[in-house]
């Protein structure tokens, strides 16, 4: 299968690169081809302008955004690896979703409602937060990062959501922990992508 990773983490030694890393190795020890969408890397620009809605509406799209869309058209399964920063997306990966997931090309409004415009894509979404994972359970908080990105981005635009796994405690638990995270991360693409 095709797999696009859209990584959102400005630093190379977090534990949201080793995640990346697990992850990258794990499709391609599997046999999948994996292409890496590094948001800070490629210093990707994530404010929609008013110059991005007027070229889209004459059916212009920015070059920027093409280049997504070509790596998203291509792709079976896209895959978001994010940290929580204030209970949503980083900035750069939510400007990334407000420009390239664009009306007219992930969803459009027809006579019916909402067409979702990305149907036959599967998703998959890898998250670390600091809150430990009981108290954001309790608090109703995994389920609604669960609804805003499951349903609200990706079952919006037709993407089947297939897992999201969320790693809490992050900077209070032992090194053990995060083997066992890593380990988690490679179980879960081996079970769904061998
Ligand atoms: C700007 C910012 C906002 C954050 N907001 C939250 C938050 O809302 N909830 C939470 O549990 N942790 C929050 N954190 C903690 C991060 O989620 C945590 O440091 C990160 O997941 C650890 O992974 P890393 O080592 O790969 O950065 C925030 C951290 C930063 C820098």
């Amino acid at each position: 299968m095709k797999h696009l990773i859209v990584y959102a983490h400005p630093h190379p030694e977090s534990l949201n690169h080793a995640i990346l890393d697990t992850t990258v190795r794990a499709l391609k020890k599997n046999g999948h081809e994996v292409i890496v969408r590094d948001l800070y890397e490629l210093k990707f620009q994530p404010v929609l302008q008013p110059k991005d809605t007027v070229a889209m509406k004459a059916g212009q799209t920015p070059k920027d955004i093409r280049t997504e869309h070509e790596f998203i058209n291509e792709a079976d399964v896209i895959t978001f690896i994010y940290p929580i920063w204030w209970t949503g997306l980083p900035a750069i990966l939510k400007g990334y979703v407000d420009r390239v997931f664009a009306y007219g090309y992930a969803y459009a409004f027809g006579e019916e409602g909402i067409i979702k415009l990305l149907k036959g894509k599967k998703g998959l979404i890898i998250n670390t937060h600091g809150t430990p994972t009981e108290e954001y359970d309790e608090i109703g908080m995994t389920a609604g990062l669960k609804m805003t990105s499951d349903i609200g981005i990706f079952e919006f635009s037709g993407i089947e959501p297939i897992e999201h796994l969320l790693f809490g405690s992050i900077g209070i638990v032992n090194e053990e922990a995060y083997k066992e995270m890593l380990n988690k991360v490679e179980e879960t693409i081996n079970s769904h992508f061998s």
